[in-house]
């Protein structure tokens, strides 16, 4: 688990966020966020709530998507900025401690963010709880295999989230009885050795990361999962 000063500073800006986004392309299946994006709109959601917006790029793509009314939300102050700059509706919440009533929402996303939450329990029992009794739940995270050619050739070792296409399922069903997942194979390319140890320097990894040159653009495997979890 994730020590939760960590998140707090390395979420305190955009950058790290930004700067990673840059290198990834879709798979054979598609862009997983479009995936989410479309799970939604399908279960014809009104209210929706995102935990861990980061820049508000996902919320910002919700309202443009119909007449949704969304809610973005983020532990970061900065992130709520930057959010709110797109003209999204955002306040800084932790997703453990949520301060809606219950049956608020129609949906609720969760994109690449439950493996920083330290109390994943009390995360997912508040969804649940502020999640209309037909509501849908999707989240999005990382198998353990995710980049692991590139941190294993760097000197390092393949991830290990603890909320990951391994082990979220199990996670997901002890809060609701229907979890539907997809893969997704997506693609990091790199231009040369520099651009692949800026990308690995985003993260908070105790590794002096170590690669030889390269100079023609490298492609690295990535690997995500989405769950539709519904009662
Ligand atoms: C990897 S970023 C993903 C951001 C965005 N969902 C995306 O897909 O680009 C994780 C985000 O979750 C936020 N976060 C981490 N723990 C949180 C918590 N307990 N409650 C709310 N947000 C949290 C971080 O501040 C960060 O913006």
């Amino acid at each position: 688990m994730e020590d939760i000063g960590t998140v707090h500073q390395q979420y305190l800006t955009e950058e790290r966020l930004e700067a990673r986004r840059g290198f990834w392309q879709p798979g054979p299946e598609g862009d997983p966020a479009t995936a989410a994006l479309d799970a939604i709109v399908a279960s014809g959601a009104h209210d929706v709530l995102e935990l861990g917006c980061g820049t508000g790029a996902f919320a910002a793509r919700l309202r443009a998507a119909g007449p949704i009314r969304v809610l973005a939300s983020d532990q970061s102050e900065r992130m709520v900025a930057v959010t709110r700059q797109r003209g999204v509706e955002a306040r800084v919440l932790d997703a453990t401690d949520l301060p809606m009533p219950d049956d608020s929402y129609d949906a609720v996303a969760a994109l690449w963010m439950l493996y920083h939450v330290a109390d994943r329990p009390r995360a997912l029992s508040e969804v649940r709880r502020v999640l209309r009794p037909d509501g849908v739940f999707v989240a999005i995270t990382i198998g353990s295999d995710h980049l692991a050619d590139l941190r294993v050739e760097a000197g390092g070792a393949p991830v290990q989230p603890g909320f990951s296409s391994e082990n979220g399922e199990e996670q997901l069903r002890a809060h609701f009885s229907e979890v539907v997942r997809s893969d997704f194979r997506t693609r990091a390319v790199f231009d040369d050795r520099a651009a692949a140890l800026t990308y690995l320097d985003t993260g908070h990894d105790d590794v002096r990361w170590e690669l030889p040159e390269f100079d023609t653009p490298r492609e690295y495997a990535g690997h995500v999962t989405m769950f539709v979890c519904r009662d």
